[in-house]
């Protein structure tokens, strides 16, 4: 055989080895939203309250959808706190998958809620008899769901990340009414379509869902973590004791709320406040109409369908 030959052979292989490891690394579910590396390598273990376990019996699937950014995972770890019980996912994060969300990709009655950004109309969403909306305010899920783009679940984008321009081609004649010195930024460009998103994304799960919906705002249960917990759990039929509240409360830190903030930086301009507050009152209006219509209180009720 000819040395060209072996040559020809051995960069075959390579060339193989190499296109596995890269489509193994090729996260299931996980293209669209495009996950980042993680920087978990010195994550500390999650501190639990007690093992975790499926759910015994099964219960109904139990949706805890969310707009990118709005405090999931962190709702999934303070659930999993406070009953012991696996949440899932309509998604494979490895990342999350090797700390402490074992039943990524699990979507049936087993595990307590099951997660997805999905928007209404994709068929994963067909599994849920009833559905938690978990809601933030836009401002702060598109800088959460920035920061998670540029570094994980766990960190925080730098300053440079906001400041990058976004590359034109020669004659791109759209820009016409903007001054010709002002390069749209990244950041610019991914607030404006993250602000369509977040309206359209709560208008059609309030318009289009048919079970029971339970309301979630991020800050109440950032403000009142106890009694939003209680009532989620009563929506979902779950009994938890006062000290298990307590313990899952004790650890409600944990390691998926991102402590670093940046100081003295904002990045939304003033133009950015007025369109937020335009479209989270839009959003409000709606969530009124609907707790309205179902007589829903927004308070510790449950209704079973
Ligand atoms: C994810 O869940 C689906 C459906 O249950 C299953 O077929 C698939 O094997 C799971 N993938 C992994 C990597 O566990
Ligand atoms: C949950 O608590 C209620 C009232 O405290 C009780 O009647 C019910 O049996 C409990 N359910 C379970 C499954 O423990
Ligand atoms: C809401 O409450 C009112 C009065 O209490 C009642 O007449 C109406 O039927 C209720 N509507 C629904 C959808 O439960």
């Amino acid at each position: 055989m000819s040395r060209r030959f072996l040559f020809v052979v051995a960069a075959c292989v390579v060339m193989l080895y190499f296109s596995i490891i890269l489509f193994m690394l090729n996260p299931l579910h996980s293209a669209r939203l495009g996950y980042p590396p993680i920087p978990y390598r010195n994550v500390p273990i999650v501190d639990w309250c007690k093992p975790l376990q499926r759910r015994s019996p099964p219960g109904d699937v139990v949706g805890l959808a969310s707009f990118p950014g709005s405090g999931n995972t962190w709702l999934r770890y303070l659930l999993q706190q406070a009953t012991g019980i696996l949440t899932g996912s309509v998604y494979l994060d490895p990342g999350l998958r090797m700390h402490g969300f074992p039943a990524e990709n699990v979507t049936d009655g087993s595990v307590l809620v099951v997660k997805t950004h999905e928007t209404l109309h994709t068929y994963r969403n067909s599994i849920f008899k009833s559905t938690i909306i978990l809601i933030r305010n836009p401002r702060d899920a598109i800088l959460a769901e920035y920061n998670r783009r540029h570094m994980g679940h766990i960190g925080t984008a730098p300053k440079s990340a906001f400041k990058k321009k976004i590359r034109r081609k020669e004659g791109d004649g759209i820009e016409k009414n903007k001054s010709k010195t002002h390069k749209e930024t990244e950041w610019e460009r991914f607030v404006a379509s993250q602000m369509t998103a977040w309206e359209s994304w709560h208008k059609a799960w309030l318009a289009v869902f048919r079970g029971p919906i339970h309301i979630v705002f991020y800050e109440a249960l950032v403000k009142d973590t106890r009694r939003v917990l209680r009532d989620i759990l009563n929506f979902i039929n779950y009994n938890v004791t006062e000290s298990a509240l307590t313990c899952a409360i004790t650890h409600r830190e944990g390691i998926y709320r991102r402590r670093k903030k940046l100081k003295d930086f904002d990045p939304f301009t003033d133009e950015m406040y007025v369109q937020l507050d335009i479209i989270k009152n839009r959003v409000l209006a709606v969530i009124a109409e609907y707790r309205n219509k179902h007589n829903d209180t927004g308070s510790r009720r449950r209704r079973r369908s």
